[in-house]
């Protein structure tokens, strides 16, 4: 019985694990961002750097409309004191409901949608992007590695060749990552585009997997409370399974006591 279980389970992991091999050609690398796994949590201060990028670069571009403002202060995020997040909202401006008039943000708002550009909206965009360990197989590399929405975002940022070219009116970029290898978004990183207050160097490679990260947190900013969540819900049931197997073993006792002194 023992065994049988075991060579299922062995089959089971083998099998989801070769099934992302057949995929697309786009390169994407796969990251130990300290946010995978069961036990990952975010890293504050690259949700904090992530955050600086977007706000000084992508969001020129890319709004972000379903992430609350004040989520910025919340623990598990990147956890920024609220005065700073009071005076960071500010700087932004939303239109407000009832008046239908431009005033400055509070952190009971979302943050502005940006359509300017063309671009689409980055809330949820490292959940919708899976790189690999997409949805389908059993979810083994996904519960320990993520989706790669996060990797595709970095490899997206970093996957510039240099090459561009024009059609129809509009500029494309040659990128590796890209579904079709040519991007309408020019690179937006370059090195030492942004300076960060903590001292790290702000490399196009460094930017990229912070704002991967924060981006991911966006799309997910209650993950590591589900995560808690989840880790509480198997403790208990494992408890219970003790029960109740001393329980059974409790009930029958006298019964099987009785059959093997016959
Ligand atoms: C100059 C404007 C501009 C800036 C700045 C910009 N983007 Fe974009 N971005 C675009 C446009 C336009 C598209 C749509 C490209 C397309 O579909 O060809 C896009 C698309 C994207 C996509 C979606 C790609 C996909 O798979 O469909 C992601 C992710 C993205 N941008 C992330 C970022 C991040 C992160 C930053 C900041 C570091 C950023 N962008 C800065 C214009 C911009």
């Amino acid at each position: 019985m023992l065994r049988n279980i075991a060579i299922t389970a062995a089959s089971v992991l083998a099998l989801s694990s070769g099934a992302h091999a057949a995929g697309t050609e786009q390169h994407i690398e796969d990251f130990a961002f300290s946010f995978e796994g069961p036990f990952g949590t975010f890293d504050e201060h690259q949700l904090q750097r992530g955050l600086q990028v977007f706000t000084e670069v992508c969001s020129a571009c890319h709004g972000m409309k379903q992430v609350r403002i004040g989520e910025l202060s919340e623990e598990g995020g990147p956890s920024l004191p609220e005065d700073q997040v009071r005076a960071y909202a500010a700087n932004l401006s939303v239109v407000d409901k009832e008046t239908g008039e431009d005033r400055p943000a509070t952190p009971a708002d979302k943050f502005p949608p940006n359509t300017g550009a063309g671009a689409p909206d980055l809330s949820v965009i490292a959940k919708a992007r899976a790189a690999f360990h997409g949805p389908y197989g059993l979810g083994i590399n996904q519960f320990f590695r993520g989706i790669g929405g996060p990797e595709y975002i970095h490899a997206l940022l970093t996957g510039y060749t240099g090459e561009e070219k024009e059609e129809a009116g509009t500029t494309f970029y040659e990128n590796h990552a890209f579904s079709t290898g040519w991007i309408a978004m020019p690179a937006p990183l370059s090195d030492d585009l942004v300076t960060y207050q903590d001292g790290t160097p702000a490399t196009v490679e460094q930017m990229s997997e912070d704002v991967a990260a924060f981006l991911m947190w966006a799309a997910e900013p209650k993950m590591m409370a589900r995560k808690q969540a989840g880790f509480v819900g198997v403790l208990f049931l494992g408890l219970l399974s003790v029960l109740l197997y001393l329980t059974n073993k409790r009930l029958w006792a006298s019964i099987k006591g009785k059959k093997a002194a016959a």
